[in-house]
């Protein structure tokens, strides 16, 4: 039988799977049950940076300062608000409600990783490099064996340049490295004019993992009530083609491991990202529309194919299959369907 065994960020995997961030991680008994179908790691549920400031902008709404005026700001305000003007109450209270929402999510942490013995990986989703740091070492000390930071700037703030939106990355990433020794990974989003170019100079900063790539919000809009919803909140299987393009082309390039993440939801599509050069699939939907057992479907299917085809461990076909190993290394940059557009009159 076929060794599954791989190393992450300095951590022993039993399996190349794991069950990315959700809710389906977000919850002791989630996080057991991805461990009894075979994870080799868990990320859990992320802590929002959103998320406390909205429970801190309720917080604030509640409370009255001395002269009787609401501290009350509105959530846009509170954004604002941290980045100057603290007087020594509204310090007080910001700092109250945060560690409201902080301590859940460590008791949480501290109850997952004495619930399971294979890694947990912590989850904190940024926006900003405003305060992570301290949240970074709380985790930590809460026994997490990893931190994965989710970060996601959208490119949308017409006051602000490229170069502007990739350092908020490199901010984050910076302020997070010096606070902790646990490892720590990135999962980024695409939206980079120099994509390759960002991800090469990411993996330069000590992190020990890219995991390519955060999926965004699908907003849509309802053309009878002419209201805007989500749309598309799970993936679908085909989504795997765009990460494993990246996977492919970034294998051997940077200098930290590289996670693919998206549209995983076979053994056979975990095997292509493996080939590409992945150290490891994350898997969300799959597990929505199919529960719990689709991981060890993925994992054992991974042992059959490496049976089937003789390889003894994963190191034996990683990165086998990426853009420096191929004979066409241009299939893919291809972007243009040249061909099959000539072709069709
Ligand atoms: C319901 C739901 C909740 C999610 N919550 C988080 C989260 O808290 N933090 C995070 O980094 N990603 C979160 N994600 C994104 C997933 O971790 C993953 O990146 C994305 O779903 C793509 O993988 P998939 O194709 O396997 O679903 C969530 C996804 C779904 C569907």
């Amino acid at each position: 039988m076929a060794d599954l065994s791989t190393n992450y960020l300095g951590l022993k995997l039993k399996n190349p799977v794991i069950v990315g961030s959700s809710g389906m991680s977000g919850t002791v008994a989630g996080v057991k049950h991805a461990a009894e179908n075979g994870a080799g790691a868990v990320v859990l549920k992320s802590i929002f940076e959103e998320q406390i400031l909205h429970e801190m902008d309720g917080y604030l709404n509640e409370s009255q300062n001395d002269n009787g005026n609401s501290f009350h700001k509105g959530y846009q305000s509170v954004l604002n608000e941290r980045e100057y003007d603290y007087d020594e109450a509204y310090q007080y209270l910001t700092d109250h409600a945060k560690d409201l929402t902080l301590r859940k999510f460590l008791s949480f942490v501290a109850e997952a990783k004495k619930a399971v013995d294979i890694p947990v990986i912590a989850s904190i989703n940024c926006t900003s490099a405003y305060d992570w740091h301290y949240f970074a070492r709380r985790i930590e000390e809460a026994g997490a064996d990893a931190l994965e930071l989710n970060v996601y700037v959208l490119g949308s703030n017409t006051m602000k340049n490229s170069a502007e939106n990739e350092k908020v990355y490199f901010d984050i990433i910076e302020a997070v490295l010096k606070q902790v020794k646990i490892p720590v990974s990135l999962k980024m989003g695409f939206y980079f004019s120099g994509l390759a170019t960002t991800a090469i100079e990411l993996s330069k900063t000590g992190i020990g993992g890219l995991v390519l790539f955060n999926r965004p919000f699908h907003p849509d809009i309802d053309i009878n009530s002419l209201e805007t919803h989500a749309k598309y909140m799970l993936s679908d299987p085909s989504e795997y083609s765009h990460v494993l393009r990246w996977i492919a082309l970034l294998s051997g390039r940077t200098e930290c491991q590289l996670v693919a993440t998206t549209g995983i939801h076979t053994a056979e599509t975990a095997i292509k990202q493996l080939l590409a050069g992945a150290t490891a699939v994350e898997v969300v939907s799959a597990m929505y529309k199919h529960g719990y057992p689709v991981i060890s479907e993925i994992v054992n299917g991974i042992g059959k194919w490496m049976d089937e085809k003789g390889y003894a461990t994963i190191d034996d076909f990683r990165g086998k299959m990426n853009q420096q190993s191929i004979k066409n290394p241009a299939e893919f940059e291809r972007v243009q369907f040249m061909r099959l557009y000539s072709e069709i009159v």
